[in-house]
C-alpha cells in the first residue's frame, strides 16, 4: 500500500492503495465515483473511459500510480455545471439502449469536441472506433455528436 494524490473533478483526493491498483477501482470502490463502468477490464471496450489532462485514458488498465498529481475527470465532473452539451444532445437523440458504455461514449466524444467543435463523420468514426457497444447505438450515438456540435448548440451547455 501506499499514498497517492488523485485528482478528480477538481478535487484533491488521498488514496491508500496499491500503486498497480486500476484507476477505476480507485475511482468506483474508494472514491465512490460509480458513474464510470466496468466492462472487459483488459483495454478493449472503451467504457471505462474517463480524462486524464484532457485525454480519454482507459481506467480500467492504468495504474494509479501512473496518474498521481494529474488531473482526472469522470462522467459526474463532465455534467458538475449543469448538462454537458453532449448529455443533452444524448438525451434529445434518445442514445442509450442498456447504457452500459454510454459513459464511456461520451467521455470519448467529450474528448473529440475539445479539440476538433465540428468534427467531419470520418473524424467521429476515427475517434469512437475504440468504444463497443453491444447494443449497437452507434448511429445514434454519431447523431448526438453532430447535434452537439452544431452552432446552435453551443450556448446551451459547457464543454
Ligand atoms: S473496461 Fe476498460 S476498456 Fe473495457
Ligand atoms: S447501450 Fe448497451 S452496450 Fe451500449
Amino acid at each position: 500500500m501506499a499514498d497517492f494524490i488523485v485528482r478528480v473533478n477538481g478535487s484533491e483526493k488521498k488514496v491508500s492503495v496499491s500503486p498497480e491498483t486500476p484507476l477505476l477501482w480507485v475511482l468506483r470502490d474508494t472514491l465512490e465515483l460509480t458513474g464510470t463502468k466496468f466492462g472487459c477490464g483488459a483495454g478493449f471496450c472503451g467504457a471505462c473511459t474517463v480524462h486524464v489532462e484532457g485525454e480519454p485514458i482507459r481506467s480500467c488498465s492504468t495504474p494509479v500510480s501512473q496518474i498521481a498529481g494529474k488531473n482526472v475527470t469522470t462522467i459526474e465532473g463532465l455534467g458538475a455545471n449543469g448538462l454537458h452539451v453532449l448529455q443533452q444532445a444524448w438525451i434529445a437523440e434518445e442514445v442509450p439502449q442498456c447504457g452500459y458504455c454510454q459513459t464511456g461514449q461520451i467521455m470519448t466524444a467529450a474528448a473529440l469536441l475539445s479539440k476538433t467543435p465540428h468534427p467531419s463523420d470520418d473524424q467521429i468514426t476515427q475517434a469512437m472506433n475504440g468504444n463497443l457497444c453491444r447494443c449497437g447505438t452507434y448511429e445514434r450515438i454519431r447523431k448526438a455528436i453532430h447535434r452537439a456540435s452544431a452552432p446552435a448548440a453551443a450556448p446551451g451547455g459547457t464543454r
